[in-house]
């Protein structure tokens, strides 16, 4: 079986050189420790690592180790990451390590992957080419089932695609799931009968990992036709457990709240890539992999990168939908749209219940952005005739 490669950028802590410091990644997370060991048997030796290079890079250095693939479970990936990202992060001969890329054998990628995909979810909505908008319902916590209704059906009627809600809301006492789910979904028929249009509502189902199953199963029963999840906190395996439940055949929205803790460190922690990979083997419909010009920082390179991971090909896997979201507004949809091409979900919240006429207006001051870009016409020009997006722009601008 050919084996697991992993690629890491790291910087060696003084009075180690870069060939040990690699080397000691290597044995840590195979048949190594701190010291030679009596036990670690010529048999056993098959499953040690190979330090493959070692290159300057920047600040440090990257490298490549190959893991033989006899020592992961093909399947589990909590266990996967126990090798590729697990004790090394914490070893004293690195002062910094972070995990770039990982990539396995067909052998170990027993996985679907997205049931839906981009195709899939194209398809519910009825859209060929353009990127979809969507909307997370502002505030994120607070509003009544009947006031979160409210919202969605006027950004149902403006005409955004998606809607979801936050990552911090589940079900707390002012907004549980039996009565917010009902209550949207109502709302949504009512705007369905009057546009035509089917929008699709991720409820957001993070939960306990004993429990989050049985809490979307009960969230589709009251009528959800999308889930959402918050993948890092929840775990990946909560993640799989829903999409390879055979009765949840709704695409699953993927939140990565708390994903910065690991990747924003060009040092150290874990990059998106691998989160990305994972999430779509795993059967992620959507995944937030971030904005060009938004709220949240960011590195194009890798953003780029981490939307390829979704939708090129990958073991015959049908592509995740990526989610640009986090402080987006209609004058900032071309230089989203400019750099990450139309196979995207344009998420905006204060972008659009900020709107100054209310969340419908905002909703068809988004889309009219996005007819600008499909149009080639000037976001400024565009909005001469289109008055919604003129007075976005007029509150935030171009930038
Ligand atoms: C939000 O919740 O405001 C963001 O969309 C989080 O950022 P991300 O989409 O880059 O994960
Ligand atoms: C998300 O979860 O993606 C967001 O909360 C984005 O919200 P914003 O558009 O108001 O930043
Ligand atoms: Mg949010």
């Amino acid at each position: 079986m050919p084996d697991v490669i992993a690629t890491y950028f790291f910087i060696p802590e003084q009075g180690t050189t870069p060939d040990e410091a690699a080397q000691a990644i290597c044995e840590e997370e195979t048949t190594g420790t701190w010291t030679d060991i009596s036990t670690r048997t010529a048999y056993v030796q098959r499953l040690d690592g190979t330090v493959e290079s070692v290159e300057e890079a920047g600040e440090g250095y990257v490298t490549n180790i190959h893991f033989p693939a006899e020592i992961f479970e093909p399947g589990n990936i909590p266990q996967y990451l126990s090798v590729v990202a697990g004790n090394l992060f914490g070893l004293s001969r690195l002062s910094a390590v972070r995990l770039l890329d990982i990539d396995l054998p067909d052998e170990l990628v027993p996985f679907k992957g997205p049931k839906f995909g981009i195709q899939g979810i194209r398809r519910l909505i009825g859209t060929k080419r353009r990127p979809h908008v969507g909307t997370i319902i502002k505030p994120k916590v607070g509003l009544t089932p009947e006031d979160t209704a409210a919202v969605a059906y006027q950004a149902a009627v403006g005409g955004v695609d998606f809607i979801k809600d936050d990552e911090t809301l589940t079900s707390q006492a002012f907004c549980p799931i039996d009565e917010r789910v009902p209550a949207v979904m109502a709302q949504l028929d009512e705007a369905k009968s009057e546009t035509g249009r089917q929008v699709l509502y991720a409820v957001n189902v993070s939960d306990r990992a004993d429990r989050i199953v049985k809490r979307a199963e009960h969230a589709i029963d009251l009528g959800a036709n999308t889930l959402m999840v918050d993948v890092i906190t929840c775990g990946f395996a909560a993640l799989q457990a829903l999409s390879e439940e055979p009765g949840i055949r709704v695409p699953i929205h993927v939140h990565r709240t708390m994903h910065a803790a690991m990747t924003r460190n060009p040092h150290h922690g874990v990059a998106m890539r691998p989160i990305a990979r994972i999430v779509r083997m795993l059967g992620g419909d959507q995944l937030h992999t971030g904005t060009v010009s938004g709220k949240m920082e960011h590195n194009l390179d890798e953003l780029l990168g981490d939307n390829s991971a979704l939708t090129g090909a990958s073991y015959g896997m049908k592509a995740t939908f990526p989610v640009a979201s986090g402080g987006l507004h209609p004058g900032k949809v071309y230089a989203e749209l400019s750099n990450l091409g139309t196979d995207v979900v344009l998420q905006a919240g204060g972008g659009i219940h900020g709107h100054p006429d209310g969340t419908a207006a905002g909703a068809r001051a988004m889309r009219q952005a996005v007819d600008a870009f499909m149009a080639g016409v000037h976001v400024e020009s565009y909005a001469k005739d289109h008055y919604e997006l003129e007075r976005a722009l007029s509150k935030w601008g171009t930038h």
